[in-house]
């Protein structure tokens, strides 16, 4: 975990993970490791990353720098996570491109049984300034220097 990165209650960072500069994990949020069970890669939350109350994120996925995770993304390697911002989805799996804003999602799959709901991430677009207004409280910790 490095430098200036806010970790707010409940908050749970597995063995190995790695969490960049200026992050903030909010409440709630659970980074997973590479331990039990054993993975092949870590979690890798890049700088400046928002990650929003309640997200989970395991199973070596990878957040880029500044990407803004709305409450309650839960994403593993065999998450999809679609781009849906431009004229036709893009799907990523296990990589959040940086400055993404994500939400959590829905698609219809289908089973055997029939058409199901299934969750997924979508991107909705780039951190614009109302993002950063929302995702600002760190920032005016620092600014006012106040420990946490
Ligand atoms: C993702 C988030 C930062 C909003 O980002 P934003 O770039 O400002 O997005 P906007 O509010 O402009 O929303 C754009 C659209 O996406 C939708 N949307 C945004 N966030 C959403 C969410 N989390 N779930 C569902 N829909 C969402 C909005 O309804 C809006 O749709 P509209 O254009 O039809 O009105 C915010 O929703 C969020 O989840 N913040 C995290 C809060 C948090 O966890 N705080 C920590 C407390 S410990």
């Amino acid at each position: 975990m490095d430098s200036g990165t806010l970790v707010d209650t409940w908050a749970t960072v597995g063995s190995c993970a790695q969490i960049g500069k200026d992050v903030h994990l909010s409440g709630g949020v659970g980074i997973g490791g590479v331990l039990e069970p054993v993975q092949a890669a870590p979690v890798i939350v890049e700088d400046g990353a928002f990650v929003g109350s309640r997200c989970i994120l395991v199973e070596g996925v990878h957040i880029g720098h500044e990407a803004v995770l709305g409450a309650n993304v839960t994403l593993t390697s065999s998450s999809k996570i679609i781009d849906v911002s431009g004229d036709a989805p893009q799907e990523y799996r296990g990589y959040v491109p940086p400055r993404s804003v994500v939400i959590p999602g829905s698609y219809t799959k289908q089973f055997p049984a029939g058409n199901y709901q299934v969750p997924c991430a979508l991107i909705i677009g780039q951190r614009k300034e109302s993002t950063d207004r929302k995702t600002s409280l760190n920032q005016a910790l620092r600014d006012n220097n106040v420990a946490v």
